[in-house]
């Protein structure tokens, strides 16, 4: 949650903080600040309650002299709630120290009684003012500079951090520290200017050379020279510079409307993407280096565990399913949080998969901790290159979906889904469970899928009309069996996270359990229809929808018979039944996002969310 960014060089700060902090506002946008300082002007220190488009608004009629030092904050609130008092960058009592910060302090208010004792005062609510002041009273207690005063400090506080912060008697420092949220540097190309930032993605027009800060790190900027230490034992650590492959394009709009369009546009290629390099020169096998590495632990696991969160849990209930199919072993897959917090049961024969788009979700994290603690295997499925989870893994596979903005994962998922039938398959190969003439099938479907996307997405006007007829219900249903459960939840996921209509997604026998009491004309129910197999049972449910004036809306395969049981019907390439919800995600996609769009709600960007929640 929040994001960060932070210069120290020789460029103006002031633009390279408000594009960067713009480029950050998916991970918070309920308050956004900044802070620079030059010695004439001393701090100046901006900040609001809200997007940044009313940042931008304050700082246009506030006086600004050009500096070359700055640190910037767009929040996700978790302690104190969303005012401009509240909104960082929190300035210590003496003035003299700025600070940034991501994540939460968990011990807070112990550390606040303590300083309030020894006079301190609060203006806001947050930890975060708590930890600018320990810092300062740390400095000045051991007369120390800036970067020990934060190592001994962040030493006294327990949770969650990255943070940026400077002293105005050090005007061509900043201090970055890391502990459970992310934080990169970006090297200056002429190595007389560094970056910060949560991710890459605020500098990435000024430089391709980066280092990304490891848990327990903290790193003393200066605008021609960084430092490691190991905040525990304060030791110097070596300095890995990493190139990075992203283009600036990829972070533009282009010409859609919303990032989550322009995402959902990008599935074909995506799928692509994810697959390319993947093959084997004669195409006979897969390709993935820390499955085939790996293939002696591999061939002897008995069960598998899949964790993640939100779209990235569904991308694993897919995976369950297929996993079963091809290797028929027990999987199972659990919410991260709902893991680590029972006692789980992690046997030596056990693989653990993480899934995350970002690599950063700290309960999916602090599972993963756990998981290896008990020296089980964990393999990563992430789609941020160098992202904690990715590192932490003992083996993985990028998804290689490109960045995505929109808040509501769309083509992430997208690309866990292909990424796992391909796990799938190549474990099978693996364990020799899957014959040459039956991969080659399986290889030959998952080739064609780019193709079916494209012809699901020029689906789109049909569903927007859909859209227009029902963007008034308060509430929708979406069911689906087996292959399909997990996309209705994925459909009611999307439509509630951007168009906030309550909707509810349920295996579709499960609905003469509960919520076919709901079911009236006001109710629209989206089935997910595409299965050859046991069609007759999804067909009773339909009637039972219908016999209560239930209005229903089918997706369906485009030679399916069941088109006249539906008020609206949406037909989609045909797959296999197992591939049938990667073609099937695409008009859920698209139904929420016009839905959302007719109700005049922000796509990219819906109320109370965040792209990557690094508190738990
Ligand atoms: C947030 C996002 C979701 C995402 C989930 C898991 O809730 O809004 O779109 O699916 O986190 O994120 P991850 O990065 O772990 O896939």
């Amino acid at each position: 949650m929040c994001g960060i960014v932070g210069y120290v060089g020789h460029r103006d700060v002031l633009p390279i903080l408000i594009n960067g902090l713009k480029r950050l506002e998916y991970r918070g946008y309920d308050s956004a600040g900044i802070a620079t300082y030059n010695e004439s002007q001393g701090i100046n220190l901006v900040k609001t309650k809200g997007k940044m488009a009313n940042l931008e608004v304050l700082l246009e009629s506030s006086y600004y002299q050009e500096s070359f030092l700055g640190i910037g904050h767009t929040r996700w609130a978790t302690h104190g709630i969303p005012n401009d008092v509240n909104s960082h960058p929190h300035a210590s009592n003496s003035g003299d120290l700025v600070l940034v910060h991501n994540g939460i302090i968990e011990n807070y208010e112990s550390i606040k009684n303590l300083l309030i004792k020894r006079g301190y005062e609060f203006k806001s609510d947050t930890d975060t003012e708590v930890l600018v002041n320990l810092i300062e009273e740390v400095k000045k207690k051991e007369q120390v500079k800036l970067g020990k005063a934060v190592q001994i400090a962040l030493n006294q506080v327990v949770g969650a951090y990255a943070i940026a912060v400077f002293d105005i008697n050090k005007p061509n420092e900043i201090v970055a520290a890391r502990l459970g949220s992310p934080l990169v540097i970006g090297i200056g190309a002429e190595s007389n200017e560094h970056f910060i930032a949560s991710d890459i993605h605020p500098f990435i027009e000024y430089t391709k050379s980066v280092v990304y800060l490891e848990e327990g790190e903290l790193a003393i900027v200066k605008g021609k020279k960084i430092k490691i230490r190991n905040i525990k034992d304060d030791k110097l650590k070596s300095i890995l510079i990493t190139e990075l492959n992203v283009e600036l394009e990829e972070i533009r709009k282009g010409d859609y409307e919303h990032f989550m369009l322009k995402e959902i546009h990008e599935q074909p290629k995506v799928i692509l993407d994810t697959y390319r390099g993947r093959l084997s020169e004669n195409k006979d096998m897969i390709k993935m280096s820390g499955l085939i590495d790996n293939k002696e632990i591999l061939s002897k696991i008995d069960r598998i565990v899949i964790l993640g969160c939100g779209s990235s849990y569904i991308a694993g209930l897919l995976g369950e399913y297929l996993l079963e199919d091809f290797i028929g072993i027990p999987v199972e897959v659990e919410y991260s949080s709902e893991f680590r917090y029972r006692n789980p049961i992690i046997r030596e024969n056990d693989l653990f998969i993480a899934i995350s788009q970002s690599g950063e979700t700290a309960d999916t994290l602090a599972a993963l901790k756990l998981v290896k603690s008990k020296n089980a295997f964990t393999f990563g499925i992430c789609n941020v290159v160098g992202s904690s989870i990715a590192r932490l893994t003992d083996a993985g596979a990028y998804t290689h979906a490109g960045v995505e903005i929109g808040v509501a994962s769309t083509k992430a998922l997208m690309s866990q889904m292909i990424m796992l039938y391909m796990f799938a398959i190549h474990l099978a190969q693996i364990r020799q469970k899957l014959s040459q003439d039956k991969f080659n099938i399986y290889r030959d479907e998952l080739l064609s899928l780019p193709e079916k996307i494209e012809r699901a997405l020029a689906l789109e006007p049909a569903i927007k009309k859909i859209a227009y007829i029902y963007s008034e219900a308060n509430n929708f249903l979406y069911l689906g069996r087996k292959y399909n459960y997990p996309m209705a939840l994925e459909g009611a996921l999307k439509l509630k996270e951007i168009s906030y209509i309550h909707a509810e997604g349920y295996p579709a026998a499960e609905m003469k359990h509960g919520p076919i009491a709901l079911i009236d004309n006001d109710m629209p129910v989206v089935v997910i229809a595409t299965e050859n197999e046991n069609s007759e049972k999804i067909i009773s449910n339909i009637q039972e929808i219908k016999a209560r004036n239930g209005r229903v809306i089918g997706i369906i395969r485009e030679d399916s018979k069941l088109k006249s049981l539906f008020d609206h019907a949406i037909e989609i390439p045909s797959t296999f039944d197992q591939l049938m919800p990667i073609i099937s995600l695409v008009p859920l996609q698209l139904l929420a996002y016009h839905i959302a769009v007719i109700k005049g709600k922000n796509v990219d960007q819906p109320r109370n969310l965040a792209k990557s929640v690094t508190v738990e």
